[in-house]
């Protein structure tokens, strides 16, 4: 089995690529570094500078490599940057996961994992935590609409040329390797400031919540979808909410920092809650969460702590 990963230099694919080549899954990743590392991705994976963008390019590691399964995880990773320009991020979320399958049709792939997004798809869910059935999807961001039309792509796929899919809806994800613009940036924000001696800003009051899921956790689930014939959309979060204020206390506690936080003015349409429902991965995937959010802070904090030494 030969999976392509694409973000196999960012932070949960690099991840991924590691525990596929663990299992003994030959591994190519695509990535155009732009927010990636290359000394992120494992050294038993094949390596393409390239973006997801450029039809030539693509076509051409698909003709070498012949993947049978997408694992695509490359994006504009940002909600802010998507609402100062919603064209970049189209084109990067859309038109990139377009051009993989169209390519990727015609090479023969057999399944395609996406990395969407449960923190966003669902908008101000009147139901939390939310589960996948909760309607209407109001997404409040041009990175949550094209998270959400990437979705109405796969089952157009599916029903037009019978590529199964599997779109895992994650909540927060933390842990190693994150960045500070992702969907759970704060916990990045917070343990650098805190190691850093910095006085970290927390955003209006900090009673706005999130449902924090570990990169460990969320590499399960791919390895699942990978061998799973399932199709549809999974949400993969811990079903637990956790405010901005208990998160700032938790790595403080993890940092043994004495920094007292600062507020700041609350940022203008931010999200005040989101938490999902996970249970139809436990059913369908046999997916649950493992790693409770102290340790898989400890974790974290322990990783940026080393990268300061
Ligand atoms: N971090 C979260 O909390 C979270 C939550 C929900 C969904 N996701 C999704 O998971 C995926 C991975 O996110 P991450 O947090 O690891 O971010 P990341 O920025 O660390 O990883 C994204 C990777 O994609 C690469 N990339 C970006 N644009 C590209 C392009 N045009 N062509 C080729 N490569 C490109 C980047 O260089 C990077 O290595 C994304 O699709 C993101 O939307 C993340």
């Amino acid at each position: 089995m030969k999976i392509l990963v694409t973000g196999g230099a960012g932070f949960i694919a690099s991840h991924i690529v590691d525990a596929f080549i663990a299992k003994g899954y030959e591994v190519c990743v695509v990535d155009n570094l732009s927010t990636g590392h290359r000394d992120f991705v494992n050294k038993n994976a094949v390596f393409y500078e390239a973006d997801i963008r450029d039809r030539k390019a693509i076509e051409k590691i698909f003709q070498r490599e012949k993947p049978d399964i997408i694992d695509h995880h490359a994006a504009q990773i940002s909600v802010r940057n998507s609402v100062d320009d919603p064209i970049n991020d189209a084109q990067v979320n859309l038109l990139g996961l377009l051009n993989l399958l169209e390519t990727g049709r015609k090479t023969g792939i057999k399944k395609v994992i996406f990395a969407s997004s449960g923190g966003v798809v669902y908008g101000e869910a009147k139901k939390v935590p939310t589960p996948e059935s909760y309607k209407p999807l109001q997404p409040l961001s041009p990175y949550g609409v094209s998270k959400l039309a990437s979705e109405y792509y796969l089952h157009f796929y599916h029903k037009t040329y019978g590529i199964p899919f599997v779109a895992l809806r994650y909540s927060n994800v933390y842990g190693p390797r994150q960045n500070p613009h992702g969907e759970a940036g704060v916990v990045a924000i917070f343990s650098l400031k805190l190691l850093y001696g910095q006085v970290p800003v927390i955003n209006g009051d900090g009673r706005q919540t999130r449902d924090y899921v570990y990169v460990a956790d969320v590499v399960k689930a791919n390895v699942l979808a990978a061998k799973k014939s399932v199709v549809g959309a999974f949400n993969i979060g811990t079903g637990k909410e956790t405010d901005v204020v208990k998160i700032y206390e938790k790595i403080r506690k993890s940092t043994d920092s004495q920094i007292v936080a600062k507020h700041g003015p609350a940022k203008d349409g931010e999200q005040k809650r989101s938490c999902l429902d996970a249970s139809m991965a436990d059913e369908k995937l046999g997916w649950e969460p493992q790693v409770d959010l102290s340790k898989g802070l400890d974790l974290t904090v322990a990783y940026f702590k080393n990268l300061r030494q």
